[in-house]
């Protein structure tokens, strides 16, 4: 009898165990792609080599070092357009699946518009596929990470229209000569950064200041381009390539200051003017722009005496024609910010319109970079934000890093990954959010853009000082490495 209650014991406690702790929780999903991040202004260097045309970030780093704050540029990088063998050897180190990089859109159209193909710059990513899929990693391709030609720019840039035909020809040159070999395609990343290059004359290209305006008439092109790619690989590739199309969009999480109805709302606003300007027209069952995004600025530009609204509508077809446009959703996540309602920034601007103060507790933890705290939770409820608002779509995390100012022992990074990666498995596993891969940001210590090269966010550090470049693993390269031969965190 004793015997008999000592069994009875152990299942229950055995059946409670298994209820409470989620032995699945630390690990990935079988069909989980674990990877690794670049751009090509970041890394590649060879700015005017073998025939590539002018790109609006030479333009900026030539004309205003200024601008950057080590006054460096991406004339060299991390030299990738030579050493491309040794990056793809470093991803085999990582035992990487896939491998996210973006083609610089200068070499292959020098002026970007018309279809003389520069075939030297063909064959540098036929090259880097081919040396990918040699060594078993798969290629993720972005079309556009901010280097715009600079004829394109000249022409008005993402605020003119046009360029949305513009970057249809440039895309259909892309999945006619990778599409083959290519089956992940991200047509912009981060639309809600780079729009930024039209507001402020101080950090991104082509660094116009008109804010509040050329901003959106740059969004408005972007999320019709975008839809164009789409309609284009559905019509004309889809059935032979049978690769998918999808856009990566970054987001902070937003957490209400305080309970206040207010404050929720504000986060709500803060959502979807960040995010819901993109994801909305595309994601949403109804598409479009977020009512709430279409409302507040057209009242503001009434207010501020335009006649129209500062942000253009869409038609009602062109509303169907975008709806639906992407096979899945890829997300760039980092941090999160205190959103209050309130008044920020200057008039007319985005800010202004979204009405939304924001602010970090001083107590989450500190990177290099001043927009960037560690904040692992707000990664979990951003999954789940996403997945409410728009049916739970397969979301692909394109980038997640953390910044420093160099060193191998770069245990900040370490902790970074293993926090922000047990949150993302508990969307998954306890949350039911189907994220279906994740790509950390950076392969290598690149060119942060008007950082230059004083934040790191490299799993392997790059010797900018030595004409080799060489690349040494760091602490957090040998973690993700462990996490991707064992497909889980290790405890
Ligand atoms: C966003 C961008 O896509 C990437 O180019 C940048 O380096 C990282 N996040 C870090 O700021």
């Amino acid at each position: 009898e004793g015997d008999y209650f000592v069994l009875v014991i152990c299942l229950s406690v055995a059946i409670i165990h298994a209820e409470t702790s989620c032995d699945d929780c630390y690990k990935f999903p079988e069909l989980f792609m674990l990877g690794s991040s670049t751009a090509s202004y970041q890394i590649e260097g060879g700015w005017n080599e073998d025939g590539k045309g002018v790109n609006i970030w030479d333009t900026l780093t030539h004309d205003h070092p200024e601008l950057i704050d080590d006054k460096s540029n991406g004339d060299i990088a991390c030299d990738s357009y030579h050493k491309y063998k040794e990056d793809v050897q470093l991803l085999k180190d990582l035992g990487a699946q896939f491998y996210r990089f973006s083609i610089s859109w200068s070499r292959i159209l020098p002026n970007g518009r018309d279809n003389k193909v520069n075939l030297a710059g063909i064959d540098y990513y036929n090259r880097l596929i081919d040396e990918l899929l040699a060594n078993g990693i798969e290629p993720m391709v972005t079309m556009y990470h901010w280097d715009l030609p600079q004829p394109l720019q000249d022409l008005g840039g993402w605020p003119n229209f046009i360029l949305s035909e513009y970057f249809e020809d440039y895309a259909r040159v892309l999945f006619t000569n990778f599409g083959d070999r290519v089956k992940l395609w991200l047509t912009f990343n981060e639309p809600l950064t780079f729009m930024g290059g039209y507001s402020s004359d101080k950090d991104f290209a082509p660094a116009i200041k008109s804010p509040g305006i050329g901003d959106y008439l740059a969004a408005h092109t972007v999320i019709y381009a975008h839809s164009r790619v789409y309609h284009l690989y559905d019509q004309l590739f889809r059935t032979k390539q049978r690769g998918r199309v999808g856009i990566a969009l970054n987001i902070n999480w937003c957490e209400p200051a305080t309970n206040s109805s207010e404050d929720v709302a504000a986060c709500q606003r803060y959502h979807q003017f960040n995010l819901g300007m993109y994801a909305h027209p595309i994601f949403s069952t109804e598409g479009d722009y977020p009512a709430v995004v279409k409302d507040r600025i057209a009242r503001n530009s009434a207010a501020q005496g335009y006649t129209v609204s500062r942000l253009p509508l869409f038609t009602p077809k062109q509303v169907e024609y975008i709806r639906g446009t992407a096979d899945f959703l890829g997300v760039n996540f980092y941090t999160a910010y205190y959103g209050k309602a309130g008044e920020a920034g200057d008039s007319p601007s985005m800010a202004r319109d979204t009405g939304v103060i924001t602010i970090q507790d001083p107590a989450w933890g500190l990177s290099a970079s001043s927009w960037l705290r560690v904040v692992p939770w707000g990664f979990r409820k951003e999954l789940n934000w996403i997945a409410k608002e728009y049916g739970n779509p397969p979301v692909f995390v394109t980038e997640n890093g953390f910044s420093d100012h160099g060193g191998l022992n770069d245990t900040g990074r370490v902790h970074y990954y293993t926090s922000y990666l047990t949150e993302m498995l508990k969307a998954i596993h306890e949350d039911g959010c189907s994220v279906i891969g994740y790509a950390a940001w950076s392969l290598m210590d690149n060119f942060e853009w008007n950082r230059g090269y004083t934040e790191k966010f490299g799993l392997y550090a790059v010797d900018f000082d030595d004409p080799d470049r060489p690349r040494t693993p760091k602490e957090s390269a040998k973690l993700v490495a462990e996490i991707i031969r064992t497909r889980q965190i290790p405890e």
